[in-house]
């Protein structure tokens, strides 16, 4: 299964990003610290070409703190790019991104510059990272929401910091193609993914690929499971689904376990980290998975170049006498 998930107003939302980067003096892009790379749009750098980049890896209380150092280097060391990692309900979230958004655009306002012109930072994630939470936290009592400003599309909210800092809120987007195949179980796992556009069982089976190598003494201790860790990670995880369905006592009829229920308890205790702070890629991980889904996409593509090109198939008209392939009309 591949999740592919695109409503229509995320087209309006890329349309917004694209007219106001213009104005923009730093993009923010919040992402889930749990899943760092996934949680990355891709369309990204190509919309807001080569602005200042402030990453925040949001819900870091959720995630391996070992895990969000590595990716806080990795982000770091990219041309023109801050990362910061973030608990966006929590006091002084404020002041972590004015003063980096500052070092990314010193000559601008929002830092004490006194003269300087006033900072526009556009605000870019997925849907449920965290965007209305931050933002919230942000603004306090001050905050103006000027949605209805001219120049400001409905896409997005202009948000004014202070005097002299302006933050654009736009709607959380992902994006038309998800090339790599674990980053649509892994959003779908975030809760950033629409209920109906995946299956728990498959979602949860993924998960337990990555739980099961990385955090099996997690898995352990949670579900009370029989075995040692290395002898878990051993385990197929349609099997530790299985495991974890009759610890739970989660049975369907004649003792089956019921793989569903399981499912969404996995999914459930990953969201709210009950079952312990997780993150699901590293930077190096991430980086192979993009490797092999742009090789498996060029595949598919060059496939499908090759086939006959589509005979149009043109839209029925309607009957020109619609009447008459009416039933017949009964006599009253
Ligand atoms: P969005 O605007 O980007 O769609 O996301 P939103 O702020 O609505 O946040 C989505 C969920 O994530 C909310 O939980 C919110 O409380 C939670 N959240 C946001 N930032 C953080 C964080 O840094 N750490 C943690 N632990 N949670 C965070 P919810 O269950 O949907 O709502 P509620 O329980 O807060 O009412």
């Amino acid at each position: 299964m591949g999740i592919q998930w695109f409503p229509g107003h995320m087209h309006l939302t890329r349309k917004a990003i694209a007219e106001r980067i213009k104005n923009i003096d730093v993009v923010i892009e919040l992402l889930d610290a749990r899943l760092p790379g996934s949680s990355a749009n891709p369309m990204l750098a190509e919309l807001t070409q080569g602005k200042p980049a402030l990453k925040l890896l949001n819900k870091q209380d959720l995630a391996d703190p070992a895990r969000t150092a590595l990716w806080l280097a990795h982000f770091n060391s990219l041309p023109g790019t801050q990362a910061v990692a973030l608990d966006a309900s929590v006091a002084g979230a404020a002041k972590t991104l004015v003063a980096a958004c500052h070092a990314l655009a010193p000559s601008r306002g929002g830092g004490g510059a006194g003269l300087a012109k006033p900072m526009r930072a556009l605000v870019c994630g997925i849907p449920n990272v965290g965007k209305s939470t931050l933002i919230n936290s942000l603004v306090g009592k001050r905050a103006t929401k000027t949605g209805d400003e001219a120049g400001v599309t409905k896409q997005e909210q202009r948000i004014a910091l202070a005097d002299d800092f302006y933050l654009y809120d736009t709607p959380g987007m992902l994006w038309p193609r998800i090339i790599v195949a674990q980053s649509g179980y892994h959003l779908a796992a975030s809760g950033a993914v629409g209920r109906n556009a995946y299956d728990d069982v498959e979602v949860a089976l993924e998960l337990l690929v990555v739980l099961k190598q990385h955090y099996a003494a997690l898995l352990q201790a949670r579900f009370k499971l029989p075995g040692t860790p290395a002898e878990i990670a051993a385990l197929p995880e349609e099997q530790l689904l299985g495991e974890i369905a009759r610890q739970r006592g989660t049975l369907l009829g004649k003792g089956q376990p019921n793989l569903q229920k399981a499912a969404e308890t996995i999914i459930g205790e990953f969201r709210s980290a009950t079952l312990g702070r997780i993150t699901l890629e590293t930077p190096s991980a991430f980086a192979q998975w993009l490797a092999e889904g742009k090789t498996a996409d060029a595949q598919r593509q060059a496939k499908k170049d090759a086939l006959p090109p589509k005979r149009r198939t043109r839209p029925a008209l309607l009957p020109t006498r619609f009447a008459e392939r009416l039933p017949a009309r009964k006599p009253r």
